[in-house]
């Protein structure tokens, strides 16, 4: 049976997807009465981080653990990853010990050659294109709060960053009317909202871009947001903070909002400049749902994954 990776959303389907958030579901409910399932009793999972984290390696590493697999972390500086070895030998070694593969990178293409050259799932923990885990437990999120993802409408505004493509992506997938708002150059990538506008359900009229913060949240159930500058481009932070300026999200925005939109961020959140403090502590700020599901989704990312390549 061929692998299957998650190196970007277009690698599932919406059955993919359905059968995720089942499990998820299942897998959160159990945690709660403290019942663990051993979907990886006995196996391994590597990880891979050049890049910081907190969420994504700490929900890795427990959620390996909490289903019997064994954990192995390693950071870009102690892999040398194309500098002390070349991605192809780095992904034959890692397959000899190991039964999935968790990796933060730069590049997308350093993502899809490991995937190439593994013979066992990898999964994409970030990358400077794609971050399909922190979409999967966004949208689970979502559907955990409204109840279904039928009628749904989230905005996003800001940069249209790695978080965003899989938003967009998944988004439309799964039929949720999809808005963005970035400022003059720092849109998504084309690609990404064409494709996304030829899954979405509704076609072109489920993805609208633009530049007007107010104009992308009227009608809104969830208004999200990241920072302006991502990881690898903090030298670019002045200049973009001060094109960013008037896409914060903050108690004016979300008053344009459908009342009692929540809020959503992936986290880390630079408070007062992508969002102020009111928003990000609001009562309809679902941000620590969004870090918390991130465990519980990812587990079921990774219980899939092995079960689906045997
Ligand atoms: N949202 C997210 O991926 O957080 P970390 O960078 O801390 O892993
Ligand atoms: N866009 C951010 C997301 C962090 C989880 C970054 O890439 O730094």
């Amino acid at each position: 049976m061929p692998k299957h990776d998650l190196r970007r959303i277009g690698d599932l389907t919406l059955e993919d997807v359905r059968a995720v958030f089942d499990l998820a579901a299942t897998l959160k409910a159990e945690l709660k009465r403290r019942a663990l399932r051993p979907l990886l009793a006995g196996r391994s999972v590597a990880m891979l981080f050049e890049k910081p984290s907190l969420r994504t390696r700490a929900t890795f590493d427990l959620g390996a653990a909490q289903l019997g697999a064994h954990p192995i972390s390693f950071t870009g500086a102690e892999v040398g990853l194309g500098r002390r070895e070349s991605i192809p030998d780095v992904a034959r070694n890692l397959e000899r010990w190991v039964d999935l593969v968790v990796m933060r990178t730069f590049a997308q293409s350093n993502v899809d050659q490991l995937a190439a050259h593994c013979s066992k799932p990898v999964i994409n923990a970030l990358s400077d294109y794609e971050h399909p885990c922190q979409a999967l437990a966004d949208f689970f999120t979502l559907n955990e709060h409204f109840g279904s993802l039928d009628s749904l409408r989230v905005a996003y505004v800001g940069d249209g960053n790695n978080v965003t493509h899989s938003l967009l992506l998944l988004g439309a997938l799964l039929g949720v009317e999809m808005r963005v708002a970035t400022p003059d150059g720092y849109a998504p990538a084309a690609a990404v909202v064409e494709q996304a506008r030829r899954t979405h359900p509704r076609g072109a009229a489920g993805v609208w871009t633009g530049h007007d913060p107010l104009e992308c949240v009227r009608g809104c159930d969830a208004v999200y947001t990241d920072v302006w500058a991502s990881m690898g481009q903090e030298h670019e932070a002045a200049e973009r903070a001060r094109a960013f300026a008037g896409y914060q999200v903050n108690s004016a925005l979300l008053a344009r909002a459908k009342p009692g939109a929540k809020v959503m961020h992936c986290l880390p959140a630079h408070r007062g400049e992508e969002i102020s403090d009111d928003a990000m502590d609001s009562p309809h700020s679902i941000v620590f749902d969004q870090a918390e599901n991130r465990l519980h989704v990812q587990k079921a990312v990774m219980a899939y994954l092995f079960e689906r390549s045997r």
